[in-house]
């Protein structure tokens, strides 16, 4: 089913990817092998989201979480995030899409931190998609930094709302109005816990190496069915 012409294109959509380990088990492979189709299906799926009109779509690749899996899945996931920063550079350039990255750059290895500010610039001036990465991101942790941050600043005192978001790891970027999560869980997992208070959240029991553009126009269509009150009303 194509989107109709009259469908609400979410500014931001954040994906929960998941599945991946799932995906490769059934197929009797390695998990590695999971990872490895969903990096193929997120870059049809940033091509896919260009595509349809959104402006910004956030990826959580790599969770601060995460480091609690075998050193061996840790090690090929960073190194498979390292290989498609360095070998996808032309494919981002080539369809004008921005990179930049969520998550605390300290706890990642310095050449990945060196590859991410990298492509950050190297990208800086395109203006089509913003693809967010979040790589070693938290959504507590992003919290606790943005509060360090404003303490450690000149205006220690000025702790609310407006003075948190903006102390965010991508003040620039709105708040997504659509999370997708692949998998059939139905949890944020730590994703985008600030900005998503009043996110629309879509569940897909497809696992990420099968999702599709398809499947991704199908959550467009019920976003766009949604009757969002942000917690007013609409009369
Ligand atoms: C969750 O599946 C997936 C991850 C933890 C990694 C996601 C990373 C990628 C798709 C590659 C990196 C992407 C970019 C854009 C650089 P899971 O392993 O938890 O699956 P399971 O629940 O079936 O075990």
């Amino acid at each position: 089913m194509a989107l109709e012409q009259s469908a609400l294109i979410p500014a931001h959509v954040g994906i929960i990817m998941d599945g991946n380990g799932r995906w490769a088990t059934q197929r009797g492979l390695p998990r590695s092998e999971g990872h490895r189709q969903g990096l193929e299906t997120a870059k049809k799926i940033v091509l896919a989201a260009s595509r349809v009109g959104i402006r910004y779509l956030s990826l959580y690749a790599f969770s601060t979480e995460n480091w609690k899996r075998t050193s061996d899945e840790v090690g090929f996931l960073m190194g498979l995030i390292k290989h498609h920063l360095r070998s996808e550079l032309d494919f981002y350039k080539r369809n004008g899409i921005r990179i930049v990255h969520s998550g605390d750059p300290t706890g990642l290895p310095q050449d990945i931190v060196r590859d991410i500010r990298d492509v950050e610039t190297a990208t800086a001036h395109f203006d089509g998609l913003v693809l967010n990465m979040a790589i070693n991101y938290g959504g507590r942790d992003e919290i606790v930094r943005a509060v360090r941050r404003i303490a450690q600043g000149p205006n220690p005192g000025a702790l609310d709302a407006a003075a948190i978001a903006a102390a965010l790891d991508r003040p620039d970027i709105p708040d997504p109005d659509l999370i997708i999560r692949t998998g059939g869980e139905y949890r944020l997992s730590n994703f985008l816990l600030w900005e998503s208070a009043y996110s629309e959240l879509f569940f897909s029991d497809a696992l990420w190496p099968d999702f599709s553009s398809l499947d991704l126009e199908g959550a467009i269509a019920d976003f766009s069915r949604r009757e969002r009150r942000f917690g007013g009303h609409n009369e």
